[in-house]
């Protein structure tokens, strides 16, 4: 495994797991010193155990020496970053042409090359271009786009809904069968289509996903002015299983280290070809004016945000994972700082480096800490341990101002424990019984 990140160190240890020796490469070194040591440089519920499990007989080697790791290697999984471009919606594929070339330099050996990583249309094809100019005739490269999702990878990975390969040549099928053999005979779908295939098929499930959840924020939008509960309407939509009822939960704008991304890296492969991908680009402005939508609501419900008191629970993209890229958190704690608003957050995973510089914002150790005071409570992350907060007793007698951007408490419970509480797309119970 070629980067040892959230889906290298996951898929990497999975497979080991299945009896399969595998090679974690990464060139941070702290990354490879610290697992050397047993500790996760990431938060996966899970994976500690596995990580030491295989570490410890011998199946899961950790190492920052590349051409020992592909001597040793048949198949060679590149697993690492393709984020956005600075200024610009194209993907940045320098990590990706970086250890291509790497790994042809080290071998002269017939290895098998895998883009793990989620890489635009036509990039197998660059690659080629790449192996060719450097003489590499016996390096082939083959699409295995990875689905897995943070905070539930392992599980992800031992019982995924489908497995997909492309390759021009059909030979390779068969090898990579037999790999993921043991999940397939658990139930997992392994579909098989051309390079160019494989590729657009992990983008388009991206964008697609992506496409569902605006799509409800923004019913959640008018359920708001109609005094409609959204989490009716996911309900009755996805009852019917053309829709399907998942990724229909409104909330605060989509983040993570993928769907930003990947609806961006589409629509600029669209723009590439000269194609409109009309619908993704709307996704992506809706989800971009959705952070707007949440500070403006912030500062109706507080009047003014100078020297307003505002605690956050949980900044992470999303539970189970320590995971912060594109989290919504990163663009509203910065706002509300700037705007006055004295931030306190807590999130089980601990405090980050990306609010570190920030004047007015504090990380606390506990829920109680963070809490105290609050003029303003914000649900942003639903971890469990959210789940049965006692409130009362976070602020006892006075008036309780919630913004739960989860939906993740009762609306019955917290009007009747007279706490002013506000989520996404449900109704003020009193209204709608009028
Ligand atoms: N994170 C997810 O949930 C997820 C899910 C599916 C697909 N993907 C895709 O998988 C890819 C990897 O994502 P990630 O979240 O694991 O990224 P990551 O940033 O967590 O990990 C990438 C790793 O690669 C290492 N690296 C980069 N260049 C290297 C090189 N030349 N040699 C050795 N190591 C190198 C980095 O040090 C880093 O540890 C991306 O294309 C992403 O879109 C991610």
């Amino acid at each position: 495994m070629l980067g040892t990140g959230y889906v290298g160190l996951v898929s990497g240890t999975c497979f080991a797991d299945l009896g399969n020796k595998v090679f974690c490469l990464d060139k941070n070194n702290e990354k490879i010193k610290s697992l050397k040591l047993g500790i996760s440089p990431i938060y996966e519920p899970g994976l500690d155990e596995l990580i030491k499990k295989n570490y410890s007989v011998g199946r899961l080697i950790f190492t920052n020496n590349l051409k020992y790791a592909v001597s040793q290697s048949d198949l060679i999984f590149i697993c690492v970053g393709t984020p956005t471009k600075k200024n610009s919606q194209k993907v940045d594929l320098s990590y990706v042409f970086k250890a291509v070339k790497e790994i042809a330099m080290s071998t002269k050996k017939k290895k098998i090359i895998i883009t793990k990583s989620t890489v635009p249309v036509g990039t197998g094809d660059e690659i080629d271009k790449v192996l060719k100019k450097l003489r590499k005739k016996n390096i082939d490269v083959i699409s295995n786009p990875e689905f897995l999702r943070e905070g539930e990878a392992i599980r992800d990975f031992r019982f995924p809904d489908r497995i997909v390969i492309g390759s021009n040549k059909k030979k390779y099928f068969k090898i990579i069968k037999r790999l993921y053999q043991p999940l397939i005979n658990k139930g997992a779908k392994f579909f098989t289509t051309s390079r160019r295939g494989a590729e657009l098929i992990k983008y388009a499930s991206n964008a697609f996903l992506a496409t569902k959840i605006t799509f409800i924020n923004e019913l959640a939008n008018l359920c708001e002015k109609t005094n409609i509960n959204v989490e009716d309407i996911s309900l009755g939509m996805g009852s019917d299983n053309r829709i399907g009822g998942r990724f229909l939960r409104a909330g605060p704008a989509y983040g993570g280290s993928c769907f930003p991304k990947d609806t961006k890296g589409l629509v600029s492969t669209g723009d590439k070809y000269k194609i409109d991908l009309s619908i993704v680009k709307s996704v992506i402005k809706s989800n971009e004016n959705r952070r707007k939508l949440h500070t403006e609501r912030i500062k109706k419900i507080l009047g003014s945000l100078k020297n307003k008191r505002i605690a956050f629970l949980g900044v992470t993209f999303k539970p189970n994972t320590d995971d912060m890229r594109d989290s919504t958190s990163l663009k509203m704690i910065p706002y509300l700082c700037k705007m006055g608003a004295k931030v306190n957050y807590y999130d089980p995973t601990g405090e980050k480096k990306e609010f570190k510089k920030l004047k007015n914002c504090h990380f606390k150790k506990n829920i109680k800490e963070n809490c105290e005071g609050a003029n303003l409570i914000i649900l942003h992350t639903e971890w469990d341990e959210f789940k049965s907060i006692d409130f009362k007793k976070i602020k006892k007698n006075s008036k309780l101002k919630i913004l739960d951007l989860r939906n993740l408490f009762n609306l019955n419970e917290m009007e009747n424990k007279k706490i002013e509480y506000y989520s996404i797309g449900r109704p003020n119970l009193k209204k709608s019984q009028k």
